[in-house]
């Protein structure tokens, strides 16, 4: 791979302008993080754990920006810019959580400058980023006895390195069992409206030379009943305590047509997408996005004039649709109440149960 979707060169932020790709491979820098918070809004950067890293670092460009001398003033400034960056996206948790994560390190009383501030909310950003990283490789390592040999995979929307840091979670789990040298063929979903399946996942997969089709979404059943799928893998915006699991729309569709085929449905995430204080599916906030999405292709519109649109970004997979939870922790299976919190107090490397 020659890209890394987010970078930090020298005080900028470097993202891949995702909705350009794959016909341009276009790079935008970013110093101001209110122009962070609108990339992550439209979708220049997309993808949970893609989406928190790019935060942290918003933050990061907040306290550069801010010239103030006085330690406490900079604190004050990087609370408003964390609201700008939480108000960007609702469902994907990462969001919420790599920005605690930074302010948590700003409210440290040992930082006493505000150059030590700026040094530490940095610092944090990085770790946040490198620590998705660890998670993705550590999750295709825990994934390998799931993936048979030869496999083939149904796989929706995007969980590259794109959506990520790098690697990938889904996709990543793909990957390893590609570069374990297991004979993978994965079905691409297309991932409508935003087509992040047909545009970036193919564009992923193409590069690391792993054999794959792209299908329409609705083909997943036909596929399941004619040719014989082995397993799902789907990443994962928002795991709540129960195991109920938000993910790009479609993905319940998806989960419910495994089920009455028998195939094995795999959310696959890093415990950052986990969030206990969400009880359960119902629970989460489900972000509806411009109706442009759906009535337009690439600028051109494809429906009647003036007709009602109703497009929810993401949907919400019950529990009981799902065979296992593959984190970098370790594979959670069902009763998820139990196991999830177990895995969750586990310490880092610890298998739950
Ligand atoms: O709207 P998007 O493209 O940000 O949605 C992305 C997804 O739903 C992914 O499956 C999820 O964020 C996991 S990415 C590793």
């Amino acid at each position: 791979m020659t890209y890394r979707a987010i970078e930090w060169d020298n005080g900028v932020l470097r993202l891949i302008d995702q909705r350009k790709l794959p016909a341009e491979t276009l790079y935008i820098d970013y110093t101001d993080y209110r122009a962070v918070a609108v990339a992550i809004r439209e979708m220049v950067v997309r993808g949970a754990p893609a989406i928190g890293a790019t935060a942290a670092y918003g933050l990061a460009l907040a306290a550069r920006s801010s010239t103030t001398p006085d330690v406490a003033a900079l604190r004050r400034d990087l609370e408003i810019a964390a609201g700008v960056l939480r108000g960007s996206r609702p469902t994907a948790v990462n969001l919420f959580t790599a920005i605690n994560q930074v302010m948590a390190r700003a409210a440290d009383t040992g930082l006493t400058t505000p150059d030590a501030l700026r040094e530490a909310v940095l610092t944090e950003a990085h770790a946040v980023a490198d620590a998705e990283v660890q998670a993705n490789r550590q999750i295709g390592l825990n994934a390998l006895p799931l993936v048979p040999d030869p496999a083939t995979i149904i796989h929706h929307c995007n969980t590259g390195a794109l959506a990520t840091v790098d690697y990938g979670t889904a996709l990543g789990v793909i990957r390893a069992a590609h570069e374990h040298g297991k004979r993978v063929q994965v079905l691409v979903d297309e991932t409508r409206p935003r087509l992040q399946g047909a545009r970036l996942t193919s564009w992923e997969l193409k590069q690391l030379g792993i054999p794959h089709r792209v299908i329409a979404d609705g083909a997943s059943g036909h596929f399941m009943r004619t040719e014989g799928v082995d397993l799902c893998v789907v990443g994962c915006d928002r795991v709540a305590a129960n195991g109920d699991t938000a993910n790009k729309i479609g993905t319940y569709n998806l989960a419910v047509v495994a089920h009455e085929n028998g195939v094995p449905f795999y959310v696959v995430g890093p415990t950052t997408t986990i969030d206990m204080n969400t009880p359960t599916g119902d629970d989460i906030e489900i972000e509806e996005r411009p109706a442009e999405e759906v009535t337009h292709i690439r600028g051109q519109q494809i429906t009647p004039d003036g007709i009602d649109v109703g497009n929810p970004a993401f949907d919400v997979t019950p529990a009981r649709y799902i065979t296992a939870i593959i984190t970098e922790r370790g594979i959670v299976y069902p009763p998820f109440e139990e196991n999830l919190r177990e895995i969750m107090h586990a310490d880092q490397g610890r298998q739950p149960g």
